[in-house]
């Protein structure tokens, strides 16, 4: 007989319904090998949600939580705790902010959790200490992989590092694909604007373009790997700087228009950099502190060498430090982003088969 799982996901969106997606195909699979059943006891959007206690049927989810009773997230995890009993996860699915104190009533109430939200991870330090504090008492999972790096295995990898044994000097790296893709452009001579606009095409910004630009995004991923590494950190900590000049005014599209303004003095920083033999580009650093900015690198090392919405981070540790430890490849995307955070949930079931 399998153990039983039951996951209650909050948000359906790009990455949520992947993920619900991803588990139907390997359920069986899973059954299978590690002798747990992954059962979806729940799933919500902002203002519709199903909650069926047996398992909501995978095969026609999206229209179970259309008819669903208008739970919202925090009403139908309120239910769920009433309802399920048994191992169970939250898997916050949305960009939600102020979601630590959900987490927080989750894990009272017995729930590991599964963050794809960097929010809680990056908001005040205390908010943070206390999940963090609340899963140790509990021992309860509290799992946030894709919040840096996507499906890449940058926290597992930090993690693994700092209870091995080894000492971090510093991690350094390109963290953001939106921002790598935009260099990667420059490089090949095309102008800001048509780069950022052709980004925005694609799918890889933010919906307001300056989100990415100004750098708040890579701050955030940059607080969540310093606190993961043990540094007491608050948000303005971090020392940002933006990739570009963003102008706050006026709304995207004003932007959008003006930012041809720039597209000469971005031209000429880079074709500057080439000269030197380096190339521009925006670089997250953690080390004793945190900061994130627009800096010029040397074009044969493993950050002047991407050339597409890469993510690269650099691990210099004790250990790893006249040869670092490097990891890279697609760091967004809603394929890999679900797969990072199914990797989550299956580090919570192998445990549970563990301890059976
Ligand atoms: N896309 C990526 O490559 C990537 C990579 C790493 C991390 N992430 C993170 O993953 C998260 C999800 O991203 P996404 O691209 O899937 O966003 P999305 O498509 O905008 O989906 C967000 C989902 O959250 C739901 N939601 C909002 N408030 C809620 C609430 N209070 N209770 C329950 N559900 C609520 C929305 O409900 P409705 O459906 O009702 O609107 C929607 O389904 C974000 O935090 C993002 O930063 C994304």
């Amino acid at each position: 007989m399998p153990r039983r799982l039951s996951l209650i996901q909050l948000g359906k969106g790009t990455v949520g319904s992947a993920l619900i997606d991803q588990v139907a195909e390997q359920r069986p699979a899973l059954r299978e090998r590690l002798g747990v059943d992954l059962v979806y006891a729940g799933i919500a959007g902002r203002s519709h949600g199903v909650l069926e206690p047996r398992g909501v049927d995978l095969k026609r989810w999206r229209a179970a939580v259309k008819a669903g009773d208008g739970l919202g997230g925090r009403q139908l995890l309120r239910r769920a705790m009433g309802s399920i009993s048994g191992a169970a996860v939250l898997v916050d699915a949305t960009a939600e902010e102020g979601m630590a104190g959900l987490y927080l009533e989750a894990v009272a109430g017995g729930f590991h959790v599964v963050s794809c939200n960097k929010k809680p991870l990056a908001g005040p330090l205390a908010d943070y200490r206390r999940v963090q504090e609340a899963c140790r008492r509990k021992r309860r999972f509290w799992l946030h992989e894709v919040t840096v790096g996507a499906g890449l295995p940058v926290i597992t990898t930090l993690r693994d590092l700092l209870d091995g044994g080894d000492r971090l000097e510093s991690i350094e790296g390109c963290f953001s694909g939106t921002l790598n893709f935009l260099c990667a452009a420059l490089d090949g001579g095309q102008k800001l604007s048509k780069a950022v606009a052709r980004a925005r095409e694609l799918g890889y910004t933010e919906p307001d373009p300056r989100d990415d630009l100004a750098g708040g995004d890579v701050a955030r991923k940059a607080l969540i790997l310093a606190r993961e590494a043990g540094l007491d950190l608050e948000p303005e900590d971090v020392k940002v700087e933006p990739f570009c000049p963003v102008d706050g005014d006026g709304d995207a599209g004003a932007f959008m228009k003006g930012l041809e303004r720039l597209d000469a003095p971005m031209a000429k920083r880079c074709r500057e950099a080439a000269a030197r033999d380096r190339r521009y580009r925006y670089v997250a650093r953690v080390g004793r502190g945190c900061s994130a900015g627009p800096a010029e690198v040397p074009a044969g090392s493993a950050l002047g060498r991407l050339g597409g919405p890469e993510n690269v981070f650099v691990f210099r540790t004790a250990r790893y430090r006249d040869f670092p430890l490097v990891v890279s490849g697609p760091g967004a995307g809603p394929q890999v982003t679900a797969a990072g955070a199914f990797a989550d949930v299956i580090r919570v079931a192998r445990s549970i088969a563990h301890t059976a």
